[in-house]
C-alpha cells in the first residue's frame, strides 16, 4: 500500500540553528521557513536526492508539536510520511486493520496543499507515521 518515503519531519527548538546545520555543516539545499498557520508550525524545506527532510518548529500558542519539545528539548524525529495512491482506500484498508487513524479520521490538506493522515504511533512501532495523497 505505502509508496515512496515522502518526507521526515524533525521537530527543532531553534530553527535558524538548524537551518544552518543542515545547509553548512550537512551541505543540503534549504528553504526558508515557511509559517504554516494551520498547522501550528514554522518549516523549513530541506531537499535531498530521494526525499525531504521538513524541520519543523512551534508556531503560535497551541502548535502541536509544543509538547513534543517539552518533552525533547534538543528536538527530535517527529514523523514520517509515505505516499498513498489513494488515501481514503488506505484509511479505510488500515482500519480494518485494525490501525488507528487520529482526529476525526477526515484527510485535512497538509504543508504540501495535498490530503494527509496521521496514523496512532502506537500502532506504528512508536512512530507517528503521515499518509499523504500522492
Ligand atoms: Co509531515
Amino acid at each position: 500500500m505505502i509508496g515512496k518515503l515522502n518526507h521526515i519531519a524533525i521537530a527543532v527548538p531553534d530553527l535558524q540553528a538548524a537551518s544552518a546545520l543542515y545547509r553548512d555543516t550537512l551541505g543540503a539545499k534549504v528553504s526558508a521557513p515557511v509559517e504554516q498557520p494551520e498547522h501550528g508550525v514554522y518549516t523549513v524545506f530541506v531537499e535531498l536526492p530521494n526525499t525531504k527532510i521538513e524541520l519543523i518548529h512551534p508556531l503560535g500558542e497551541k502548535s502541536p508539536i509544543a509538547n513534543f519539545l517539552a518533552r525533547n528539548t534538543s528536538g527530535g524525529v517527529h514523523h514520517i510520511c509515505y505516499e498513498v495512491d489513494d488515501i481514503l482506500a488506505a484509511r479505510d484498508q488500515l482500519k480494518a486493520k485494525g490501525a488507528r487513524v487520529l482526529g476525526d479520521g477526515e484527510p485535512r490538506i497538509g504543508a504540501h496543499g495535498k490530503p494527509v493522515l496521521f496514523l496512532n504511533p502506537k500502532d506504528f512501532t512508536g512512530t507517528l507515521v503521515e499518509i499523504e495523497q500522492k
